[in-house]
C-alpha cells in the first residue's frame, strides 16, 4: 500500500491529531526513504568494466571528464575521475539491504539515465514506442529490470526520476554549446522541437518497459537549477552544462522545460497501464523541484522585503504556476500574459527538494530588465530546519500533495542528527499538523556520491564511502534517521 501515495485524497486524520498535548504522528503509509540519481553513484564498479559501468554517452560525463573544460577557469569542475564514484551500478544489491535493512526505510528514489538506455542518436528518429525499443541498449535494459525488480524484492516502493539533469549527447552536446551557444548542433533544453518528442518518447517507452515495477514518476529534477547553473549564473556553487550565462536563453529554456514536463507526463500517463502495487492506480507522476525558504536581508528594510518577496516568485511559484496551473509569465513580471490548457493540471504530486534559505538584498533596478528579479542573493547556503515547514506549506498551496524528494547536508558531522535531521523532521511533524498532505520524506543521500561538477568534494552520505575501495561506512546521522524511523512506525 505504500505506493497508493498520490491519487488518494489525504484523509487528514492524523492532521486532526493536532491537539495541544497531542503528539502529531507520521502516516501509517508515509514514505521514508533515501535518494540517489544514476549519474551520481553508478560508475566506480569495483570489477565490472569502466565502459559499461560509466555511462559515457551522457553530457555529464563528457561535462566532468573532458580535460579542457576541465581546465578551463568558470566550469568549476574537480577533474575528480568518474571510477571514484560510488560503483551503485555493480553494488546495487548490498546498497538496497543498506537502505532497507540498515535504516529501515521503506521507499527509495532513484533514475533512469536515457543516455545509458539510447546511446545511440538513431533513437531519436524511431517515431514510436515500438520501433524505439531496438535502440535500447540490451545490457542497459537488463540492468534496469534487474534494478528495479531488486529495490522491490528489497521492500522499498520505487519513485524514479525519468530525467535527473543528464541528458544524451546526441541530443545535447554540452561542451560545443559552452563555446557556442546559438551555433551549437544539439542544443539540449535550448531546442524544444527537437526536445519535447524525444524526451517524451522516452518517458513512453520506459513506462511501458518498467510501469510493472514502477507506479510513482518524476518527470524532471529541479529545472531551475538547470536554468540557474547551466544557463544563468554558472557558479563554483554548481555549473551544469552548458555553463553559460545568458538571461534571455536561460528564461527560455525554464518554460521549455515546463512543455517537457507537460509531455513527460502526458507519455507515462498513456503508457504506464500497470498498477504495480495494487492499489487501483497505474501511476502517479509529479515533478521534483527545488524550492527555497527566502529572507530579507534588512527586515527593516522595504526594498529588502519587497525584493524577498519578488525572490520567492522567481525561485518558487514562477516555475510551478507554468508547471501546474499552465500560466506563463515569459517577462517575469508577476503576471502571467498567457495561459496554456494544455499544460495545466499535469502534476499528481510535488516533489520538493530542500536544502537552503536565502537571505536577499532588494534592488531599486532589477536585473536582466526583468521586473520581479530586483533582488541578489547575498546569502545563498543556509541550513534552516524551519524552512521545510514553509516550502511544504507553498507546495500544498497549489493543491497537491506533497513530497520532501531530498534534503540533507552538505557536511555530515557527529552532531547533524540532532542538528539538523530531527529539527527537519520535526518541522515536517509541524507542517502535518498544520494540515498540510505530506506524503513522504527521502534523505539525499544514502551513499557518498559524485557531487556533480565537485566530484568526490562533497560527501553527504548517511553512508560513507571510500572511494577506493567503496566500502560503505555508517555515519551517525544515518544512525539517527534509522532512529527517527523506527521511533515513527511505532507511534504510527
Ligand atoms: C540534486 C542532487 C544533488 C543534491 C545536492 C540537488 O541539487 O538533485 O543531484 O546531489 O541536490 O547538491
Amino acid at each position: 500500500m505504500l505506493g497508493t501515495l498520490l491519487l488518494v485524497a489525504c484523509t487528514g486524520d492524523k492532521a486532526d491529531s493536532a491537539v495541544p498535548g497531542l503528539l502529531v504522528t507520521f502516516p501509517d503509509d508515509f514514505l521514508w526513504g533515501t535518494a540517489v540519481a544514476g549519474f551520481q553513484v553508478e560508475a566506480g564498479c569495483p570489477t565490472v568494466a569502466a565502459e559499461v559501468c560509466e555511462d559515457r554517452a551522457s553530457d555529464w560525463y563528457q561535462w566532468v571528464t573532458d580535460p579542457e573544460l576541465i581546465a578551463e577557469n568558470g566550469t568549476y569542475l574537480s577533474g575528480d575521475p568518474m571510477s571514484s564514484a560510488p560503483g551503485h551500478y555493480e553494488l546495487y544489491a548490498e546498497d538496497l539491504a543498506l537502505a532497507a535493512d540498515g535504516l529501515g526505510t521503506n521507499a527509495f528514489r532513484t533514475s533512469i539515465e536515457w543516455s545509458r538506455l539510447f546511446p545511440d542518436a538513431g533513437a531519436e528518429a524511431a517515431g514510436t514506442v515500438e520501433a524505439l525499443r531496438d535502440h535500447a541498449d540490451p545490457v542497459a535494459l537488463a540492468y534496469y529490470h534487474a534494478y528495479f525488480a531488486a529495490i522491490r524484492a528489497a521492500g522499498l516502493t520505487p519513485l524514479v526520476t525519468l530525467n535527473h539533469y543528464t541528458l544524451p549527447l546526441w541530443i545535447h552536446d554540452g561542451k560545443a554549446c559552452h563555446a557556442d551557444p546559438l551555433g551549437c548542433a544539439d542544443r539540449g533544453w535550448m531546442d524544444l522541437e527537437r526536445m519535447r518528442p524525444a524526451i517524451a518518447l522516452y518517458s513512453a517507452f520506459c513506462a511501458e518497459e518498467f510501469g510493472d515495477a514502477i507506479d510513482l514518476w518524476a518527470t524532471e529534477n529541479e529545472p531551475l537549477a538547470i536554468v540557474l547553473a547551466g544557463y544563468l549564473l554558472p557558479s563554483p556553487d554548481r555549473t551544469n552544462p552548458p555553463g553559460i550565462g545568458d538571461a534571455a536563453t536561460a528564461f527560455s529554456v525554464a518554460f521549455n522545460l515546463i512543455e517537457g514536463h507537460a509531455a513527460m507526463y502526458d507519455a507515462v500517463k498513456a503508457y504506464d497501464t500497470v498498477d504495480a502495487d495494487g492499489d487501483g492506480h497505474a501511476s502517479s507522476v509529479g515533478l521534483v523541484a527545488n524550492l527555497v525558504a527566502v529572507a530579507p536581508l534588512d527586515p527593516e528594510s522595504a526594498l529588502d522585503r519587497a525584493g524577498a518577496v519578488d525572490a520567492d516568485y522567481v525561485y518558487n511559484r514562477l516555475f510551478l504556476e507554468g508547471a501546474i496551473n499552465g500560466l506563463l509569465d515569459r517577462d517575469v513580471d508577476g503576471v502571467a500574459e498567457e495561459s496554456r490548457p494544455d499544460l495545466a493540471g499535469r502534476m499528481d504530486y510535488l516533489g520538493v527538494n530542500y536544502y537552503t534559505r536565502i537571505t536577499v538584498r532588494g534592488l531599486s533596478v532589477p536585473l536582466f530588465g526583468y521586473p520581479k528579479f530586483d533582488f541578489y542573493p547575498e546569502v545563498f547556503w543556509e541550513e534552516y530546519p524551519e524552512g521545510i515547514a514553509e516550502v511544504l506549506a507553498l507546495g500544498a498551496s497549489y493543491g497537491v500533495p506533497v513530497v520532501i524528494t531530498e534534503n540533507g547536508t552538505m557536511s555530515p558531522t557527529e552532531e547533524s542528527g540532532d542538528t539538523f535531521l530531527r529539527p527537519h523532521v520535526e518541522a515536517i511533524r509541524g507542517a502535518i499538523g498544520d494540515g498540510v498532505d505530506v506524503r513522504g520524506y527521502f534523505y539525499w543521500s544514502l551513499i557518498d556520491n559524485y557531487e556533480w561538477n565537485h566530484g568526490m568534494g562533497i560527501r553527504m552520505g548517511l553512508y560513507e564511502v571510500d572511494p577506493v575501495t567503496k566500502a560503505r561506512a555508517l555515519r551517525p546521522i544515518g544512525q539517527t534517521y534509522a532512529e527517527i524511523i523506527a521511533t515513527a512506525e511505532r507511534e504510527g
